[in-house]
């Protein structure tokens, strides 16, 4: 169970990280050329939502399973560290500003929609691109 998680955990990240990257292109892209929200974002918007959240309640999961909770009195540990803290906290950080950025989308005018995008699931890439643990994902 624990290494299915594990999986899961792993091939979700490598899924969102592409998802995320594409986005900000396309936002970008988009927003400079006055361009509304494509069919193909906004399908992309709603597949970045649930992914992440998959990927908040898998982590989660792993988390009380392999017991990090109980790693909070070894901070000087970095390893300790960051699979207790680090990781989790930046990467909650993250999906939020994805499940906001999303709502936020949802509710901008036609002209802003590229520009609000770019800037939540901009914010949200730089949050989790600096916790990802990069010697384990495969
Ligand atoms: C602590 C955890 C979470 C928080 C704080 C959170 C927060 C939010 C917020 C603020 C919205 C925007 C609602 C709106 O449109 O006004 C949202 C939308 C959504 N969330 Fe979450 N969420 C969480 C976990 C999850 C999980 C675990 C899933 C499932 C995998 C999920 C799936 C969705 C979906 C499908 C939407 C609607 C997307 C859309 O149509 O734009 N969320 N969430
Ligand atoms: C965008 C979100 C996230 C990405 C890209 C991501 C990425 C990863 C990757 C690549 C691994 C290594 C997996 C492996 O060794 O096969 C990992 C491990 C882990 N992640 Fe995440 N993660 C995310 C969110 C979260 C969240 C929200 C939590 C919540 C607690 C979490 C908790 C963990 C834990 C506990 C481990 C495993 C540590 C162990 O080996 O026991 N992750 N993550």
């Amino acid at each position: 169970m624990k290494t299915g998680f594990l999986h899961l955990h792993n091939l979700t990240a490598w899924l969102l990280l592409a998802i995320l990257i594409v986005m900000v292109v396309l936002f970008f892209i988009n927003n400079s050329s006055r361009k509304p929200l494509s069919k193909l974002q906004n399908n992309l918007r709603l597949f970045a939502v649930i992914i992440s959240g998959l990927q908040l309640i898998v982590g989660f999961g792993i988390y009380f399973m392999n017991g990090w909770f109980a790693a909070f009195s070894q901070m000087s540990d970095s390893l300790a560290r960051f699979y207790a803290l680090e990781h989790p906290l930046m990467m909650t950080l993250g999906i939020l500003f994805i499940h906001i950025g999303s709502a936020k989308i949802k509710r901008a005018s036609e002209e802003k929609k590229n520009k609000v995008g770019l800037i939540f699931f901009g914010i949200s890439l730089v949050l989790i691109l600096s916790r990802v643990p990069w010697d384990r994902i495969i």
